[in-house]
């Protein structure tokens, strides 16, 4: 593995490896804390981020390497000045650090960086395409808490169209056996056909829903999102979703169907909802860390 893009090209074997190296950072973080001593790491996102580039810099700094970073790097990079192509940008960056953490708004944005990098690109999210780091935090989440990646039945609720969480977590669940994927979207923000296609080839189980009610009582995890309305482009027909979770909605299902965000929520769930034991959110959003420096690790040899 040279660059952590998307979860689609992933193997299996790949992800056990990291969601291992992710368990024996979490026991032991000081262990790895000089293990990248001597190396830079340059975080240059291009949207906003709060846990993705928070945890991305706190992954960096405990495994002991040195950070550059821009964090609107529209406004504060020539790229924002003068349209600077990502691949020029990448160029220039490889010369100053040993790995790229990039986050841009077009799909495309990683494979353009790939292309031309000279060190390990990794991607904190492109466009509506991709979020592997999202993805694997999410698995580590799910491993942890049902003990198996295998079989997971999952709900993937709200904007579903233009979000890259659902698709990606979707993506790398389809390299475990027995994955069946429920989807009760907002109207109109559906998961695309490339994703439904992806699972017809993959031989995924997918029943859309019209409800909570839909979805079985016994899910391992409903998967909430956030309506993207900074990828809403003219045009495009939106509606207001009625898709909150609280704790009337949860009373139906199991005491271990897992409550998933990959924040940052805005109303979606309901705060009166978080003191529930099925509320997994926050400590998904803390996974960030230790499963990032895992990615780190392996992308620059300081796994041995
Ligand atoms: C997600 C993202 O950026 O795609 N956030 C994150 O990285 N934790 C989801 C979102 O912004 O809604």
């Amino acid at each position: 593995m040279k660059h952590f893009i998307n979860t689609e090209d992933m193997t299996r074997a790949d992800l056990d490896e990291l969601l291992a190296l992710s368990e024996k950072v979490a026991a032991n973080p000081e262990k790895y804390a000089e293990a990248l001593k001597g190396k830079v790491v340059a975080t240059i996102f291009f949207e906003p981020s709060t846990r993705t580039r928070l945890s991305f810099e706190s992954a960096i700094l405990r495994t002991g390497a040195g950070l550059i970073s821009t964090e609107n790097a529209n406004e504060s990079s020539s790229a924002g000045k003068k349209s600077e192509t990502i691949e020029d940008t990448v160029r220039m960056l490889s010369g100053y650090a040993d790995a790229i953490v990039m986050r841009h708004p077009a799909n495309d944005s990683a494979t353009k960086a790939v292309s031309v990098s000279t060190v390990p690109i990794l991607n904190g999210g492109s466009g509506s395409f991709a979020h592997p780091t999202q993805s694997l935090l999410d698995a580590f989440t799910i491993k942890r808490a049902r003990g198996s990646l295998d079989n997971v039945k999952i709900a993937f609720c709200g904007d579903l169209k233009l979000g890259r969480t659902a698709n990606s977590l979707i993506k790398l669940l389809s390299k475990y056996d027995g994955t069946q994927v429920w989807a009760l979207s907002t109207p109109g923000m559906e998961l695309t056909p490339d994703v439904v296609d992806f699972m017809k080839k993959a031989k995924i189980p997918y029943t859309v829903c019209k409800s909570f009610e839909d979805i079985p009582q016994n899910v391992d995890a409903i998967y909430q999102t956030r309506f993207q309305k900074e990828r809403v482009t003219d045009g495009m027909v939106v509606q207001d979703s009625s898709l909150v979770i609280t704790p009337k909605v949860m009373q139906r299902f199991s005491a271990v169907t897992l409550v998933m965000h990959p924040l940052p929520r805005v109303d979606e769930i309901c705060t009166t909802f978080d003191s529930d034991p099925r509320a997994i959110y926050f400590e998904q959003a803390h996974n960030g860390v230790p499963t990032r420096m895992a990615v780190l690790l392996k992308l620059l040899g300081g796994d041995k």
